[in-house]
């Protein structure tokens, strides 16, 4: 047994949110990106400077307040005529820059952590949230079939995840992402509707930013 004094709060927070359920099928990986955020941070600067990040408009015609570029052979855009996988970058014309490796086993390992063997993503979504920007709460359901789970990877600033039910309606659970979390949902989780709540905060050591990469088989 571990003496009281030895074990302070904080630990406790970590050691309880290191493989966290949400829902079945849905889990928290506290810190899993953590020994590697940099890493992946350099990577997805390598990436922005060839298919930068860029606000997209939805079908409605308003900007997203969320910045969005991809990695891999299938990128997801959203314009005036609809949602869609994209082979190529519409911004520059050119496939969207290949997933670093860096990126692929990351994402494989998370996925097969929380229970899901197997994951080839070919698509990354790369969101940047800036102060005042939110996600509404949908589902992810551009993807060819669902069998795959979603792996989410957060960096940066951090965030309020909104994790809600199998409808819009149902009130979203509230749970804090930061820096090097995971969350992976899959099968009974796979279409349950999440969203991000408007991100606060600014001049935080962890940047101006927050970053998401959200990898998929979209194919
Ligand atoms: C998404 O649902 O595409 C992104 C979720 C997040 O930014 O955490
Ligand atoms: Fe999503």
């Amino acid at each position: 047994m571990m003496p009281p004094d030895t074990m302070f709060p904080a630990d406790l927070f970590e050691e309880g949110r290191r493989a966290m359920p949400l829902q079945p099928g849905a889990m928290l990986l506290g810190g899993f990106a953590s020994p590697r955020a940099d890493a992946l941070l350099a990577d997805l600067h390598r990436i922005a400077d060839v298919s930068p990040f860029r606000k997209m408009v939805t079908p409605g015609g308003w900007p997203m307040s969320v910045a969005m570029t991809n990695c891999g052979s299938l990128g997801w855009v959203t314009d005036r005529t609809g949602y869609r996988y994209d082979p190529r970058d519409p911004q520059t014309g050119d496939p969207w820059p290949e997933m670093p490796e860096t990126f692929r086993s990351l994402a494989e390992q998370a996925a097969d952590v929380a229970g899901y063997a197997r994951f080839e993503p070919d698509s990354c979504l790369m969101n940047r949230y800036e102060p005042g920007s939110r996600l509404s709460l949908h589902q992810d359901r551009n993807e060819r079939d669902f069998d795959a789970p979603i792996v989410s990877v957060s960096l940066g600033l951090p965030a309020t995840f909104l994790w809600g039910g199998a409808t819009r309606s149902e009130k979203p659970m509230r749970v804090r992402l930061y820096h090097g979390d995971v969350v992976v949902w899959g099968g009974p989780a796979r279409l349950t509707f999440h969203g991000v709540d408007t991100l606060r905060g600014s001049g935080s050591p962890a940047g101006e930013f927050r970053y998401n990469l959200t990898f998929r088989a979209a194919r």
